[in-house]
C-alpha cells in the first residue's frame, strides 16, 4: 500500500472516515494493546499483563454449554436441528423472527422481577446495544443536537450516539460527595449550560444500572429524571444493559416499572429502553440489541433502520429456544447473580485489606475503585501516571476514571467477571502489593516515565468495542494529548 498523507486522505474520503469520532487511536487503547502484546498466562506468561478492562460476563458458561448440550435441536448446525436449515437461512421478515420477539420480551419481563410486562411488537434489533443505540439517536435526533449524558458514563457512548450521527453528548456532572447520584440540581445545570450555548438538547440519556459505577438508580431518582425529560418535553433513553447483573439489595427498577405508576405524569412517546443480551447472558459476540420505544413512528422508523444491523436468524431461532425455558432462565438469572456477588464480596475485601475502598455498588461486571489517596495530586496528569504505572509495573489493565468522564481524578473501573478464579487471586495480590509498596514509597508528582505507545494494534483488540474511548473527552490539560498532537 502507498502511503498517503491524512490531509490527501480528507480530501479523497468522507469526513466521517477521516475525523477521530470512533477513538481507535485514543491514548486509552495503550491499555488494551499492553494486554494484547503481553497477555497473562498462568503457566506460559505468568508475569503477564491482566485484563480487568473488559466488562463481559465469563462466570456461567457451564450453564449454557449444558443447556446446548441438552439441547441440540435448537441450532440449525447439528443433526437435531438441520431440518430447520433452510427456513431458517433464507430471507425472514426484518422485524424479526415472532418467537424471537416474544422470547425477548418475557425475558426483558422476568429480569426485572415480573414488574414491568413488555409487547413484542415494541421489539426493534439493533447489532448490539451499540447498533441499538445509534439507530436510536438517528430516529430522535439530528447533527448538531444533543443528549445530556451523566458522568461518568460507557465511553464508547461517544462513539455510539455522536460518530455517524453528529449529535453531541453534554454530560450532566455527578460527584463521589452524593454517590454519584443524579440529582434535579445537575440535571437542571447541564440543560440551562446548553440553552446559554443555543445547544438543542434533544434527549437524556441515562444507564441503569450504571457503567462504570455498578449502581442503580433508586426511585425517587427515576420519578424525577421523567419529571424532568416530561418537563423540558425531551426523549428519554434508559440503557438497561445491566438489568440482570444486579446482585444483591436493592432490586433493580426500569423506567418502565416508573411510567407505570398512577401519580407519575408522563409522556410515554418520550420513553425508550436500550437493551442487549451482551452482558445479562453473556453473549456479545451474539449482537443482539434491542430498542424498545413506547413511541410508534419511532418503533416503526427504526424498524426500517435496522435493516442495517440485524440479528442473524440463526442466532434469533437458537436464543428463542433458550429464553423460553423458563426453569433454565430463571436458575440462571439466579446463579449468574450469585456468582457476581461472589466476585464483588471477595475483590471488595481483598481491597479493603490494604486500605482501598469501592464505591458501594450492587450491580454491573466491575467495581469503581477510588485510588485517590495514590495521587500526588489530584489532576488527569497524576491519575494518568498512576494508570501507566499500573499497567507498566503491575500489569493490571484497568480503566482510569477520566476516560468515563469523571470530573474527579483517582477513580479506576475494575472488571472482576472476565476471569477466573486464579487469575483474579493473582490480581488481586498485585494491586495489594503495589498499594503497600506505593505507600512505602510514594509516588513523586508526575515523575514517572511516560508509557511507550510503541504497540501495534492487533485484530484482537478491535473486538475490545467495549473499551473504545474518544480523544475529545481528555483534559486539556492532558499529558497524552499534548504528547501525540
Ligand atoms: C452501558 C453500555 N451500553 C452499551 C454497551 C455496548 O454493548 P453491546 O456489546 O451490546 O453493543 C456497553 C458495553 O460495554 C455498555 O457498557
Amino acid at each position: 500500500m502507498g502511503s498517503i498523507s491524512s490531509e490527501q486522505q480528507k480530501q479523497l474520503l468522507s469526513k466521517i472516515a477521516t475525523n477521530q469520532g470512533h477513538g481507535e487511536n485514543s491514548p486509552y487503547f495503550d491499555g488494551w494493546k499492553a494486554y494484547d502484546n503481553n497477555p497473562y498466562h498462568p503457566i506460559r506468561n505468568p508475569k503477564g499483563v491482566i485484563q480487568m478492562g473488559l466488562a463481559e460476563n465469563q462466570l456461567c458458561f457451564d450453564l449454557i454449554e449444558d443447556w446446548i448440550r441438552r439441547n441440540p435441536q435448537a441450532s440449525i448446525c447439528t443433526t437435531e436441528g438441520v431440518k430447520e436449515f433452510k427456513d431458517i437461512a433464507i430471507y425472514q421478515d426484518y422485524h424479526g423472527l415472532p418467537a424471537f420477539r416474544q422470547a425477548v420480551a418475557n425475558f426483558m419481563g422476568k429480569v426485572r422481577g415480573g414488574r414491568a410486562t413488555f409487547d413484542p411488537n415494541r421489539i426493534v434489533m439493533g447489532g448490539g446495544s451499540t447498533g441499538a443505540n445509534e439507530l436510536l439517536t438517528f430516529c430522535l435526533a439530528d447533527p448538531g443536537d444533543a443528549f445530556l449524558v451523566p458522568s461518568p458514563y460507557y465511553p464508547a457512548f461517544d462513539r455510539d450516539l455522536s460518530w455517524r450521527t453528529g449529535v453531541q453528548l453534554l454530560p450532566v456532572v455527578c460527584e463521589s460527595s452524593n454517590d454519584f447520584k443524579i440529582t434535579k440540581a445537575a440535571l437542571e445545570l447541564a440543560y440551562e449550560k446548553a440553552q446559554e450555548a443555543h445547544i438543542n438538547v434533544k434527549g437524556l440519556m441515562v444507564t441503569n444500572p450504571s457503567n462504570p459505577l455498578g449502581t442503580i438508580l433508586d426511585r425517587e431518582t427515576l420519578q424525577t429524571i421523567v419529571s424532568f425529560i416530561n418537563e423540558k418535553n425531551i426523549h428519554l433513553i434508559s440503557d438497561e444493559i445491566y438489568a440482570a447483573t444486579v446482585f444483591s439489595q436493592p432490586k433493580f427498577i426500569s423506567v418502565a416499572e416508573i411510567i407505570e405508576e398512577e401519580d407519575v405524569v408522563c409522556n410515554r412517546d418520550l420513553i425508550h429502553i436500550v437493551y442487549s443480551l451482551s452482558k445479562d447472558m453473556g453473549f456479545p459476540g451474539f449482537r443482539v440489541g434491542i430498542v424498545y420505544s413506547y413511541n410508534d413512528a419511532v418503533v416503526n422508523c427504526g424498524r426500517k433502520m435496522s435493516s442495517f444491523g440485524l440479528v442473524s436468524t440463526q442466532t434469533q431461532h437458537l436464543i428463542s429456544s433458550m429464553l423460553a425455558d423458563d426453569e433454565f432462565i430463571e436458575n440462571f438469572i439466579a446463579e449468574s447473580a450469585n456468582r457476581l456477588a461472589t466476585r464483588y464480596k471477595i475483590i471488595t475485601r481483598e481491597l479493603s485489606k490494604v486500605g482501598i475502598g469501592c464505591l458501594k455498588s450492587n450491580a454491573g461486571l466491575f467495581c469503581w475503585m477510588d485510588l485517590r489517596k495514590l495521587l500526588k495530586e489530584a489532576t488527569v496528569e497524576e491519575e494518568m501516571v498512576l494508570w501507566h504505572m499500573i499497567i507498566k509495573d503491575v500489569k493490571l489493565n484497568v480503566s482510569p476514571g477520566s476516560s468515563f468522564h469523571c470530573t474527579e481524578p483517582g477513580w479506576f473501573r475494575v472488571c472482576f467477571a472476565n476471569m477466573d478464579n486464579e487469575t483474579m487471586e493473582e490480581a488481586l495480590e498485585r494491586i495489594q502489593s503495589f498499594v503497600r509498596q506505593s505507600e512505602e514509597a510514594p509516588v513523586p508528582a508526575a515523575r514517572s516515565k511516560r508509557f511507550k505507545g510503541n504497540l501495534q494494534l492487533s485484530s484482537k483488540s478491535r473486538r475490545m468495542e467495549e473499551a473504545i474511548m474518544s480523544p475529545c473527552i481528555m483534559s486539556p490539560h492532558s499529558p497524552l494529548v499534548s504528547a501525540r498532537t
